[in-house]
């Protein structure tokens, strides 16, 4: 049997833009930087020794390309949960104060996510869970996900207007429609539609 890890612990970028996205770590992320060096940098956000590390491409391989010129293969995104979604609507209104928006907002049924472009174009989900206990959300799964297995958007706007006006977590949590199944955006392009179910 495969041993599963205990913790999502770190991802490594490759960039053409070592300082811009040093910075947006900072921002987003409130991270600090454990050790830099002009070909690497390594940043944390707890007591992990590290949770980011960045390559700087332009100086390990300056000859390789351009600051956009990235494969069609690679990472697609990366995911990280959050404690409530107060806590998800605080830093996404937050974010947007400093000119950091989500290019997808979803409610997949299993998970409420917002999903943001780092300057390279590198997709990152935060995301809320909807079910305290997994049975119920792989119950959900098995009910509707032969409908819409990408997930219904929201208006990040209205449902932070609505969470501060008191409306409880429990009522934006869970979904009451399947429908429309959402096209999956992305940070770099106009994304593409969902496969036909
Ligand atoms: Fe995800």
């Amino acid at each position: 049997m495969t041993i599963a890890p205990a913790k999502f612990v770190h991802v490594v970028y490759r960039t053409r833009r070592f300082d811009e996205m040093i910075e947006w770590y900072k921002t987003v992320f409130g991270a600090r930087v454990q050790y830099q060096d002009p070909g690497l940098a390594f940043l944390t956000y707890d007591d992990e020794h590290h949770r980011f590390a960045f390559a700087n491409m332009a100086l390990l391989d300056p000859t390789g390309g351009g600051p956009d010129d990235r494969g069609p293969i690679g990472v697609d995104h990366v995911a990280y949960t959050y404690f409530s979604l107060a806590d998800l609507f605080d830093h996404y209104a937050e974010l947007k104060a400093e000119g950091i928006t989500p290019y997808w907002c979803i409610h997949h049924g299993i998970t409420v996510s917002m999903y943001y472009g780092d300057p390279d174009g590198n997709q990152m989900e935060f995301q809320v869970d909807c079910f305290a206990d997994n049975e119920d959300a792989n119950a959900f799964m098995r009910r509707s996900f032969a409908v819409n297995p990408i997930g219904v958007e929201y208006d990040p706007d209205a449902w932070l207007a609505d969470l501060r006006s008191g409306t409880p977590a429990t009522v934006l949590l869970a979904r009451t429609t399947d429908l429309p199944v959402s096209p999956i955006r992305s940070a770099t392009s106009d994304g593409f539609a969902a496969p036909a179910g």
